[in-house]
Order: structure tokens, then C-alpha cells, then sequence
């Protein structure tokens, strides 16, 4: 049996006479921009994420842009975030017009490391390096793989530089983080003074095509968020300022809220599904498996494991028809795209040495536990054992 890395055929065979009704509907209304669909959407995402709004838009990477905006962040600022997500989460920064700048993660969550965080706005805010621009502004905390991040640390030392935060939760549609501060559960995307999700199709909600949208409690920021994404109008043809077409399809809203129904079942399947693995890959010690503190319930967009072997693992599940994935392979500050800001190979020991170990699992709400079972057991199967030896002898093995 093959086991792909993500089945979405699999996800949609429930719901796709629900689905096809959403394209009829739009064919039969003519309406494809805008609409009922668009403004029912972001009601039912904004009860979701326990925000006041919503403000659907084309893609996650504009949604981190206009939420950083719409926040104030711009030219001659400077925002921090990790060099262990996709480039988006940079690019938006990059393009709102501020410059990115990354902080070590969390060996054990993988995200981003609050003590990291405030050892470089220490040193950031010497007197002698005041003067210096661009001024930090802003953190962009990224809850990774659907788990969420430190909050109430990392807002914690952004309330004490005055910066503002902005989450990336592009992989993390309802995740839960227990707040000490305030004594209760919030939503991911509900924490910051904006957050940005990504509905690209094989997310935890995904759309049939592009989509995202910014959350926030900010009466003021929604308003913005809303002009950015639509030529800086917010009458027809009355323009404040010049922007972009950033909207979101009346059909993906559509398809969105279908699935949204769905959402909090296939979390809960997507989280007994990380249960069982955990479970299974107990018996294998060289497999690290994902951490999830007690003060969050994470959403397992991804199911990433660890190990120091991961290359030649990744090839032996391949041989035997399971599909992995890396996530991601080369840190951010590492890319071509980056070299730019002379972030040196080594500045970010625990990011540089995950990327080499990390190894992303099936992971989906439908996935069988026979399937789950399959991968387990195939990892199992993998000669650590002989691999081990075969390195000892030839001194090649590294430490942690
Ligand atoms: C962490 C993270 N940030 C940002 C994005 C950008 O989202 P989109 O692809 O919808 O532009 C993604 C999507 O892949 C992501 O995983």
C-alpha cells in the first residue's frame, strides 16, 4: 500500500457534492468578487478564531503583509522572526517595506525562543546601538506545524521594547494556548495585534485555489486590512491611497466555509492521529517525536519527527511508497534570497541543526490507523542498528 505525503482527493470525497453546490451556486448568481459568500465567511472565521474580525484576502503572504501595515510597520523598521518557516513569513515583512531580521527557536517546539528573543533586542537597545536603523518594531512569532508559540513570553518582552506582535498562523487554524497571564485558553491568531492565515489547499483549511485572511480585535486595523486588500477603497471607485488587489474569491469563501464545518472534527482526528504515532514510535529511540507542552493543543498541520539519520530514512520510506516531506530543508537566513542580510551560516545553531533532522510525516484528518500503523512500522523496520555501527566505525557520527 502507498501512502502519500497528503491525499487532499481523500479529504474532499465527503464533501464534495457540498463543494460542486458552491460553484453552481457562484455560476448561477454570476457573482465571483465579493459578496454574501466573502462577508459570511469572515463572521463564521472570526467566531472561529474568537476574534472580532475577519478580513478575507488572496493568499497568507498577503495577509502577514497588510496585517504588519495595517499595524504601522514599514520602511526604516525592523521585524523579527525565525529562520525556520517558509520564506513568506520574511517576504511579507520584506514587502511591507521593513527589513527581517531572525532570532533562534525552541530545540524542543521548534519555535521561536523568547530568551533568543530578548537576548537580541538586549544588545538591539545598547545605547550605542539606539541610533542605529532600521528600529525594531515588530515580532513575528510563528506557530509551526499547528503548534503554538511561547505567547505570553514572547508578548511579555514585546510589550517591554514596545514592539508589536503580529503571528503567523498560517499552519495553525484553531490551535489552543493556555494564557497564565489571563488564566484561559485563546485561539491561535487571536493573541497578537493581528495574526495571518493561509488557506492554501493542503492546509488544515484550505481552499480549492488561494486564499488567506488576517484576524485582529482592532476596530482600526480591520478597516485598514480591508482598504489594503482592495485598491485602498473603501467606497467604489474613492481611493485613499494607491495598493493592490488582495481579495478573496467569492468561490473559495464558499468552499472555505463548507470546510469550516468540518474544521474542529478534523483537528480532533488530525491530533488523535499525532497521538498514535507518538504512541507507536515510542519504541524507537532514535526517532524524536514531536513535543507538545501542557499549556497548548496543538492542530498537527504537520507531523515532523527528528532524527540524525533523516536523508537516508527519507529514502527508505520513499522505497517503501510513503511519501515525507521537509520542512524546510535550508533556514531562511541560509537562502540565496537572504544573503543579502549577511546573517552568517552557524548564527543559529538549534534552526540550522533542526533542518538537517526534520523529517515531516503523513499527516491528515482521514489518514487509516492501518496507514499510520504502516509508516510506524516501516520506521521501525529501517536498520538503525547496522547504520549505527557502519558510522561508529567510520568516526563519521555526530553528536548532538
Ligand atoms: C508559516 C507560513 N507562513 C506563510 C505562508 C504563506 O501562505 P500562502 O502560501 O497562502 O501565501 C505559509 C504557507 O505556506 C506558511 O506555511
Amino acid at each position: 500500500m502507498s501512502i502519500p505525503f497528503l491525499d487532499l482527493k481523500a479529504l474532499h470525497r465527503d464533501i464534495e457534492e457540498e463543494l460542486v453546490e458552491v460553484f453552481r451556486d457562484c455560476l448561477k448568481s454570476a457573482s465571483f468578487v465579493g459578496g454574501t459568500q466573502v462577508v459570511e465567511f469572515e463572521k463564521e472565521f472570526a467566531q472561529f478564531c474568537e476574534t472580532k474580525y475577519a478580513i478575507g484576502v488572496s493568499s497568507g503572504t498577503d495577509a502577514l503583509r497588510f496585517a504588519l501595515m495595517a499595524s504601522g510597520v514599514g520602511p526604516g523598521d525592523e521585524v523579527i522572526t525565525v529562520p525556520n518557516t517558509f520564506i513568506a513569513t520574511a517576504e511579507a515583512i520584506s514587502q511591507a517595506g521593513a527589513t527581517p531580521v531572525f532570532v533562534d527557536i525552541d530545540e524542543r517546539t521548534y519555535n521561536m525562543d523568547p530568551n533568543k528573543l530578548e537576548d537580541y533586542l538586549r544588545k538591539r537597545f545598547t545605547p550605542n546601538a539606539s541610533r542605529l536603523t532600521p528600529r525594531p518594531k515588530g515580532v513575528v512569532p510563528v506557530h509551526l506545524y499547528g503548534q503554538p508559540a511561547d505567547m505570553d513570553s514572547i508578548l511579555e518582552v514585546a510589550r517591554r521594547y514596545d514592539l508589536i506582535v503580529i503571528e503567523d498562523a498560517c499552519q495553525a487554524h484553531g490551535a489552543l494556548y493556555h494564557s497564565k497571564k489571563e488564566n484561559r485558553w485563546k485561539k491561535t491568531g487571536s493573541m497578537g495585534v493581528a495574526a495571518g492565515f493561509s488557506f492554501y489547499p493542503g492546509k488544515n483549511l484550505g481552499a480549492c485555489g488561494e486564499g488567506g485572511a488576517v484576524t485582529t480585535n482592532d476596530e482600526e486595523v480591520a478597516r485598514k486590512v480591508a482598504m489594503l486588500r482592495d485598491h485602498g477603497q473603501t467606497k467604489k471607485y474613492y481611493h485613499e491611497f494607491e495598493e493592490y488587489n488582495g481579495r478573496l474569491d467569492t468561490i473559495q469563501a464558499g468552499i472555505l466555509r463548507v470546510k469550516l464545518k468540518n474544521l474542529p472534527d478534523w483537528n480532533e482526528a488530525r491530533r488523535q492521529n499525532a497521538g498514535y504515532y507518538t504512541e507507536l514510535l515510542k519504541g524507537c529511540p532514535e526517532v524524536v517525536s514531536p513535543f507538545e507542552p501542557e499549556n497548548t493543543k496543538a492542530v498537527y498541520h504537520l507531523y515532523a519527527i527528528r532524527t540524525e539519520h533523516r536523508d537516508k530514512l527519507m529514502q527508505h520510506l520513499s522505497e517503501n511508497g510513503i511519501g515525507t516531506g521537509l520542512h524546510y530543508p535550508i533556514p531562511l537566513h541560509s537562502q540565496k534570497a537572504y544573503h543579502k542580510l549577511h546573517q552568517e551560516n552557524g548564527g543559529y545553531p538549534v534552526a540550522e541543526r533542526v533542518a538537517k533532522e526534520i523529517l515531516s510525516l503523513p499527516m491528515a484528518p482521514h489518514l487509516s490507523r492501518e496507514q499510520i500503523k504502516i509508516v510506524a512500522d516501516a520506521i521501525k523496520e529501517f536498520p538503525w542498528h547496522g547504520f549505527r555501527e557502519a558510522e561508529h566505525t567510520d568516526g563519521t557520527v555526530r553528536g548532538r
